[in-house]
C-alpha cells in the first residue's frame, strides 16, 4: 500500500509553520478569507503533514450541540449511543475542520469553547462526563474507550444510578443472584 499523496498546498506564507507551531501547542487555528483561498486545501494538507485523520463539519444556522456532540439513536428495541464528529475527532486525536463556523448558532458553538481554550475538555452534558482532549493527544486508548462504551451501554439501559459493577448487567446470558439468594 502506497501512503496518500499531499494534497496539492503552495504556501502564500509562513502558514504552514504557524499551524504546525498551534497544533504542537494544542491550540485552535481559526482561518479566515474570501472563498477559493486555499482554506480548505490548507487543512488537508495541514492533516497530511502531521499525519492526524481530518474530521470535516459544514457548520450551517439549524447545526444543534447534538450534531456537534452526538445522540442517543433507537436502534431496535435499544438506545444506544453514537458520537458526533467533535467527540470522535477528540477521542481520535483528529483534526477537526469546522467549516462556515461562524454561520452557527451561538447556543451552538458554546460547546467549543471549553475545548479551544486552556480547559481542552469537551463536555457531554448528555451523559454527564468531560472528555479530557489534553490527555488524548498521543495515542487514543481502545481499552478505555471499549470500557467506556460498555458503561455507556449500561446508562442507556437504565442502571445509570447504579453502582459502576452494574455494567455487568449488560453481558447476555450473565446470570445474576436476585435478592433471595445472596448471603450476608
Ligand atoms: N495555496 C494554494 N495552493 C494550491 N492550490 C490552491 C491554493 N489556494 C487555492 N488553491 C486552489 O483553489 C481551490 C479552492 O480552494 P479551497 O477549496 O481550499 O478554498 P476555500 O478557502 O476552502 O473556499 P471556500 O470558502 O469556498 O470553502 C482548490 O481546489 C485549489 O485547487
Ligand atoms: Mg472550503
Amino acid at each position: 500500500m502506497t501512503a496518500a499523496a499531499r494534497p496539492f498546498y503552495v504556501p502564500v506564507g509562513d502558514e504552514e509553520q504557524v499551524f504546525k507551531a498551534a497544533f504542537r501547542q494544542h491550540l485552535a487555528v481559526v482561518l479566515k478569507g474570501p472563498t477559493g483561498c486555499g482554506k480548505t486545501r490548507f487543512v488537508e494538507a495541514m492533516a497530511h503533514d502531521l499525519d492526524r485523520a481530518l474530521i470535516t463539519v459544514s457548520c450551517h444556522d439549524d447545526l444543534t450541540t447534538a450534531d456537534l456532540v452526538g445522540r442517543f439513536l433507537l436502534e431496535g428495541g435499544e438506545t444506544r449511543w453514537v458520537d458526533g464528529p467533535l467527540t470522535r475527532a477528540v477521542r481520535e486525536g483528529a483534526i477537526c475542520y469546522l467549516d462556515e463556523v461562524v454561520e452557527a448558532r451561538q447556543d451552538t458553538t458554546v460547546v467549543i469553547h471549553p475545548l479551544a481554550d486552556h480547559r481542552r475538555q469537551l463536555p457531554i452534558e448528555r451523559l454527564g462526563i468531560v472528555l479530557d482532549a489534553a490527555h488524548r493527544l498521543t495515542l487514543p486508548l481502545p481499552l478505555a474507550a471499549t470500557a467506556h462504551q460498555m458503561f455507556l451501554q449500561a446508562a442507556a439501559a437504565g442502571h445509570g444510578g447504579e453502582d459502576d459493577s452494574a455494567v455487568v448487567k449488560i453481558f447476555p446470558g450473565v446470570e445474576l443472584p436476585g435478592p433471595a439468594q445472596r448471603k450476608e
